[in-house]
């Protein structure tokens, strides 16, 4: 190892977020993060969500630090130090011919690392960032250590950082596979296709605004696997039979199916919360009032044209079968759903503002033109302005990659602390 107190060297990768449409919910064991039932989501667009990690090596810094959207975070939690123990354990030599530097793989237990990691989507949009955040740390860890591991084996290790991190090493459609082991070898991510092979989907987020105090993901489903016996009957029975199907009908690009199974094992999720001992509502009435009308639409329309699915918390992720129907729906949105009279409609729909313009709306006057949805017969259709803090319009994206451009890393290529 070079002497010199001075050098740094780094990386810096960008990582998307995920949305389960067959959802990972309970652990069969705590520490190491080992689900009770195989999972699979669809990966989003990067450019619309996603995390940008930069890490840095140097004799110079004197502890594991971490900074997040600028601000310092501590590592010391269980989760972060399973990660970068198992990274370290794994680092390989690495050789900077041009500077002069050459790291052995033995020096990696005394170096010091420093992270910075940064959102490009609002933290108070409640939006699942830990999924991202955590493959991201161990993508660009893995890229700076010189790892030789594969993919779906750091999928393992972004795993025992926050479970569905570990779908997020892949691109397209991925499947995390429960594994049998006890060590958890073989509980890792899988990608079932690329995010090309079914790039029709729109998918739009609806960040929905009263936000109650949620019940954490972590200790939410630790309450279901002690109380909740539909979760034991979901895990063992309906899971592994709707997993079959749904690889299927992604393979197949099957919309119907695929929105049947997505609609459904949404559904089935937030049963098990409210059958979990305090029961947990993830769900309010704007989300509730959103699948109703996907319901109606669906029906009105003899099959269904968009899926929807919610996480642990109220915000609906909306999957469209092509653009023309992702203009339809977001039509409909901005008719149920129009934004405060002070929003300006550029900021209450953000990501691929070119489905705004497939919908025919240009600003607020259009909003408001909106006629009542056909299948909206029977009741007066009903305003909720003000209950979406904003849409996002975004689409199936690709996995993890490398950041060679220096100006787009987060800290300081001398000093090693944040720009
Ligand atoms: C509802 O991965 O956040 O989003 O493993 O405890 O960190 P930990 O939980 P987390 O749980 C995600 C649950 C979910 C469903 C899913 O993403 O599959």
């Amino acid at each position: 190892m070079a002497d010199s107190k001075k050098w740094v060297v780094m990386a810096t990768a960008q990582t998307p977020t995920n949305i389960a449409v067959i959802k990972y919910w309970g652990k069969r064991d705590e520490t190491l993060i080992l689900p009770v039932n195989d999972s699979i989501s669809v990966t989003l667009d990067p450019s619309h969500l996603c995390t940008t990690t930069t890490v840095a090596v140097s004799p110079g810094f004197e502890q594991d630090r971490m900074w997040l959207n600028g601000k310092e975070i501590s590592l010391s939690g269980g989760r972060f130090q399973s990660c970068l123990r198992e990274i370290r354990s794994r680092a390989c030599d690495v050789e900077d011919k041009e500077k002069g530097i050459k790291i052995e793989k033995k020096d990696w237990e005394k170096l010091h690392v420093h992270i910075a990691s940064y959102n490009n989507f609002p933290t108070a949009a409640g939006l699942a960032s830990s999924a991202a955040g955590l493959a991201c740390l161990v993508f660009s860890l893995a890229k700076l250590m010189n790892l030789k591991e594969n993919p779906s084996q750091l999928s393992a290790i972004a795993r025992q950082g926050s479970g569905s991190a570990c779908r997020s090493l892949f691109g397209g459609f991925v499947k995390w596979i429960m594994g049998k082991d006890e060590n958890g070898s073989d509980s890792l991510a899988v990608q079932l296709v690329e995010e090309e092979h079914w790039n029709e989907l729109v998918i739009i987020i609806a960040v929905v605004s009263a936000r109650q105090k949620e019940t954490s993901s972590t200790s939410g489903m630790r309450e279901s696997v002690e109380t909740s016996l539909l979760l034991q009957h979901r895990a063992k029975e309906i899971v592994p039979k709707r997993m079959v199907k749904m690889e299927e009908a992604i393979k197949n690009r099957d919309f119907s199916s695929f929105a049947q199974l997505t609609c459904a094992d949404s559904n089935q999720f937030h049963a098990v919360c409210l059958d979990t001992s305090p029961p947990i509502f993830y769900m309010n009435d704007t989300s509730h009032r959103i699948i109703s009308y996907v319901e109606k639409w669906n029906r009105s329309e003899g099959s269904p044209q968009v899926a929807y699915t919610f996480d642990a918390g109220p915000n609906a992720v909306l999957i469209a079968r092509n653009r023309q129907v992702a203009a339809q729906l977001l039509q409909r949105l901005l008719f149920f759903f129009p934004p405060n009279s002070d929003t300006d409609l550029n900021s209450y729909v953000l990501g691929d503002k070119s489905i705004l313009h497939d919908a025919g709306i240009g600003d607020l006057k259009d909003v408001e033109a909106l006629q009542c949805p056909p299948e909206i017969t029977n009741v007066p259709a009903q305003k909720y302005t003000g209950e979406i803090n904003n849409f996002i319009c975004t689409k199936p994206g690709r996995g993890p990659v490398l950041l060679s451009d220096e100006s787009k890393a987060l800290l300081n290529p001398e000093s090693g602390l944040p720009k």
